[in-house]
């Protein structure tokens, strides 16, 4: 995997356009921050619930890239550990739907609509839709999945603060959650990686 994501990191360098893993991953935040500091500067109440459609709609896709990440880990799940991983992934596909659902229903209630616009639903996620081969690979991007959701949600729930502690909650909410995702996965790697030292898989 890190051999990979190395590969990656030299396609970038060479300018090239296919998705490189590692630098994807710092745009998406750079602009998960950038949206914030412009919501952050308004205090008209109008200018900031459009800020907060917005930052949920992008909470919203990125939920929603879980969720079919997920799906396509737990029915691609395959070997000896498989049985216990998959149904791991199933849980999260759960929750995160359960997120999306949460999320979708706060903007309509903020008088917003929920883009659930197949297109450029990547674009509007902050984690990124990755495949991987392999239980150990497909566990390590959804750890960087979560790595990236708690700290763009975490970014929000600084930025929402005492402005709408409704949202704020309802993100504290998941973002603890999505920590708890972030767990479950390096407990995963950890005993697969400690498995695999002992036996050839
Ligand atoms: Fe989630
Ligand atoms: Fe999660």
């Amino acid at each position: 995997m890190e051999r990979k994501a190395q590969a990656s990191k030299t396609e970038t360098r060479d300018g090239q356009a296919a998705s490189p893993f590692l630098s994807d991953i710092k745009e998406l935040r750079r602009r998960a921050r950038e949206h914030i500091e412009q919501g952050a500067v308004t205090s008209a109440y109008r200018a900031d619930i459009e800020t907060v459609i917005r930052l949920l709609n992008e909470a919203l896709a990125t939920e929603i890239v879980c969720v079919l990440r997920y799906k396509r880990h737990y029915y691609m799940a395959s070997g000896i550990h498989a049985q216990a991983v998959a149904e791991e992934f199933q849980e999260h596909a759960a929750e995160e739907q359960g997120h999306a659902d949460q999320i979708a229903e706060r903007i309509t209630q903020l008088g917003g609509e929920p883009n659930l616009n197949p297109e450029g639903l990547l674009s509007r996620s902050h984690s990124e839709y990755v495949e991987g081969d392999g239980l150990i690979s497909m566990i390590q991007e959804d750890l960087v999945a979560e790595r990236i959701a708690i700290e763009s949600y975490a970014e929000m729930v600084r930025y929402l603060g005492e402005n709408d502690p409704t949202t704020r909650r309802m993100m504290e909410e998941i973002l603890a959650k999505e920590e708890e995702h972030a767990d479950d996965l390096r407990t995963l790697l950890e005993r697969l990686r400690q498995d695999e030292g002992v036996r050839p898989d």
